[in-house]
């Protein structure tokens, strides 16, 4: 269901994508959110992306977060397969300033 808009690799080329999305595989991409950021667009919906929260219980939205994740680790480093642990730990305050233009 993802997929649809965001492409079966998170490239964010499906066939029913609204424009330009995220490519979930650039390192840029994935070091700009933090699992929280990705795990509250999930669930609440951003723009044209829809919310899932209804749909997908809390455990499930987390898998999408390590999913999301792991598609960008295939282009980057390595990472350990921690579900859980915040990856590096830094805070990341509100850089929200990427709005795409609608
Ligand atoms: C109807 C098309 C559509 C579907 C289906 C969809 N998305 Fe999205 N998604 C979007 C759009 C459009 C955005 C960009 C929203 C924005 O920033 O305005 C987005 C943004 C996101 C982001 C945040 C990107 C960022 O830059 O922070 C994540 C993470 C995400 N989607 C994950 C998912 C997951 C996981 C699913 C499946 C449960 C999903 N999406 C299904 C259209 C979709």
């Amino acid at each position: 269901m993802c997929a649809s808009c965001h492409g079966r690799e998170g490239l964010g080329n499906g066939p029913s994508a609204p424009g330009v999305l995220a490519n979930f595989q650039d390192p840029e991409w994935q070091r700009s959110r933090s699992d929280a950021d990705i795990a509250s667009v999930i669930r609440l919906g951003r723009g044209m992306m829809p919310a899932f929260g209804e749909q997908i219980v809390p455990a499930g939205i987390e898998a999408l977060v390590g999913h999301v994740r792991r598609l960008g680790n295939a282009n980057a480093e390595p990472a350990p397969t921690d579900a859980n642990a915040t990856p590096t730990g830094e805070p990341s305050p509100e850089e929200e300033s990427t709005t795409p233009t609608p």
